[in-house]
């Protein structure tokens, strides 16, 4: 560990659930994936929302709004004062969608599946913050059309900013991955992408995810335990 520089953190749903955010996924090779009782092919593709926008927007309105109630955790706490410490390169790649990175203090984080405090306008193609809802149809505050939509990457849809995501994962010593099932690609990958490149690999989650056989070394616990521990060690 002593001949670590950069690093690239990815985390998951499972940083946040002791913030008191649900996961997706029950049991750890990821039973049926059910939503609030919906369907993630009718909340969480393309497909659904051209079906069925009024449920769409009403169940990330919902997830919206109960973000705004909940407090970042001791986990995300750990990794804002590594990232404010850590003097070689350092990303933390999330999947989460809720802004308890950025509210404990991160700054070098990067959500690949988006956002739900900003909303994307398929007219003008621009993201714009957005803390109330989207069920109304409100204006796009760029070019005043009614087609805003949650800035949230759904199955079929391409992840964002992987170009950066994979030049961090060719540069750094250390790949590092939170709260996560690996059941859901591409960043279920980059623990492989990470081993071909000879990159030293720690998992940090509950239980056994998916990808855990890939890992050099695999803790099981809270990340609220886990993620301080690991983070006092790095910067001892
Ligand atoms: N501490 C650490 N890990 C935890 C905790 C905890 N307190 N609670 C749960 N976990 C673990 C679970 O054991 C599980 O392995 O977090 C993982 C959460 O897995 P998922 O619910 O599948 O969430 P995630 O891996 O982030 O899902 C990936 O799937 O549906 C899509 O776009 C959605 O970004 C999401 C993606």
């Amino acid at each position: 560990m002593s001949k670590i520089r950069n690093i690239v953190i990815l985390t998951g749903a499972g940083i946040s659930a002791e913030s008191g955010i649900d996961t997706f996924r029950a049991g750890a090779n990821g039973g049926p994936s059910l939503w609030e009782q919906h369907r993630v092919e009718d909340v969480a593709t393309p497909e659904g929302f051209a079906r069925d926008p009024e449920l769409v927007l009403r169940f990330y309105d919902r997830r919206r709004a109960a973000i705004q109630t909940k407090e970042p955790n001791p986990a995300h706490f750990a990794l804002a004062q590594l990232d404010a410490e850590w003097a070689g390169e350092l990303l933390i790649v999330t999947q989460n969608v809720d802004d308890l990175h950025e509210r404990a203090g991160a700054r070098r984080v990067l959500h690949m599946h988006g956002e739900h405090l900003t909303a994307w306008c398929s007219s003008c193609d621009v993201r714009s913050p957005l803390t109330a809802s989207l069920i109304e149809r409100p204006p796009c505050p760029v070019c005043a059309a009614r087609t805003l939509r949650p800035d949230v990457v759904w199955f079929g849809e391409m992840p964002y900013r992987m170009d950066e995501i994979y030049a961090a994962l060719r540069t750094c010593d250390l790949f590092v991955s939170i709260g996560t099932s690996g059941a859901v690609y591409p960043a279920a990958g980059f623990v492989q992408n990470a081993v071909e490149l000879g990159t030293e690999t720690l998992e940090l989650n509950l239980e056994r995810s998916q990808g855990s056989g890939m890992f050099h070394e695999t803790r099981l616990g809270p990340a609220s335990a886990l993620v301080p521990q690991w983070v006092e060690e790095m910067l001892a």
